[in-house]
């Protein structure tokens, strides 16, 4: 058993979040939302709520880290999100270049294995050619697996992986009747990623938005109201408690 502590700012609500070690769940999938209304609620551009979002993104790969998962996905931005002002989406893809660039030394010393879920190919140059150099740099490593989805969406993800089954049928590599779950996962970005076991998602909304259609089918959802900035290693904690106090049947009995 691992002991966590809960520290609260009231000291009577301290409380001891006591961890089951074999029961650590081996991928969590993160919906980073409510970085803008965090920022408004302080009368700040939605650019300061990313800002302080990856504040939020560095705690939380290193408390994954230290408890134990083996694969944690944040989204970062979705195949919808290019519907937002030209100058947030500039600041989303400018933020995700300072991060690679700031944290891929740290990350790497870490054993981190930066992976991509995603089309990046529709990024500007500079945040392209960030990403592959990540990529490339912590391939061999043996840590946690940083599965960053950007430019992400599980429709996408799911057509996209049609195509090119199409196309090995096309040329004979594969044939129709041969194609199952498990072939079909290979064509997908999360290809030798195993399904979330837990969903987070902060900021009070409830919904999917496109996230990881395919891999969520029996995954555990977990909701908080606090907005992304806001989120805390005793949030994941807590997550993580609730999830092992959940009894999942994957339709049995
Ligand atoms: C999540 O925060 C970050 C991205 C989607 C890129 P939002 O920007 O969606 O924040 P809210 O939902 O508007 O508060
Ligand atoms: C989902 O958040 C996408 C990311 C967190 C990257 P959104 O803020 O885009 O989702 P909706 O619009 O509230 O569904
Ligand atoms: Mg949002």
């Amino acid at each position: 058993m691992l002991d966590v502590f809960k520290t609260s700012k009231k000291k009577k609500e301290n409380k001891e979040i006591v961890l089951d070690q074999n029961n650590i769940p081996k991928h969590i999938a993160i919906i980073m939302d409510g970085n803008g209304r965090w920022a408004k609620k302080r009368k700040l551009p939605r650019t300061m709520g990313h800002k302080a979002g990856v504040e939020t993104i560095r705690r939380v790969i290193k408390e994954s880290h230290i408890l134990g998962i083996k694969y944690l996905t944040l989204y970062a931005f979705s195949t919808e999100n290019w519907k937002r002002p030209d100058e947030e989406v500039s600041a989303l893809m400018k933020l995700l270049v300072e991060y690679l660039r700031s944290e891929l030394a740290e990350l790497n010393k870490n054993g981190v294995v930066i992976k991509i879920s995603g089309d990046i190919t529709k990024l500007p140059k500079e945040a392209q050619s960030e990403v592959l150099e990540a990529i490339e740099v912590t391939k061999n490593n043996t840590g946690i697996v940083l599965n960053i989805a950007f430019n992400y969406g599980g429709r996408d993800e799911i057509i996209r992986a049609v195509k090119l089954l199409c196309e090995e049928v096309k040329s004979d590599n594969i044939k129709i009747e041969n194609i199952d779950e498990k072939v079909f996962e290979n064509y997908l970005y999360t290809k030798n990623i195993p399904d979330p076991d837990l969903i987070i998602r902060p900021s009070g909304e409830q919904r999917i938005s496109n996230f990881l259609l395919w891999q969520c089918a029996y995954s555990e959802f977990w909701y908080s109201n606090v907005c992304w900035p806001d989120f805390k290693e005793e949030h994941l904690q807590k997550a993580i408690y609730d999830y092992q106090h959940r009894d999942r049947r994957y339709g049995g009995v």
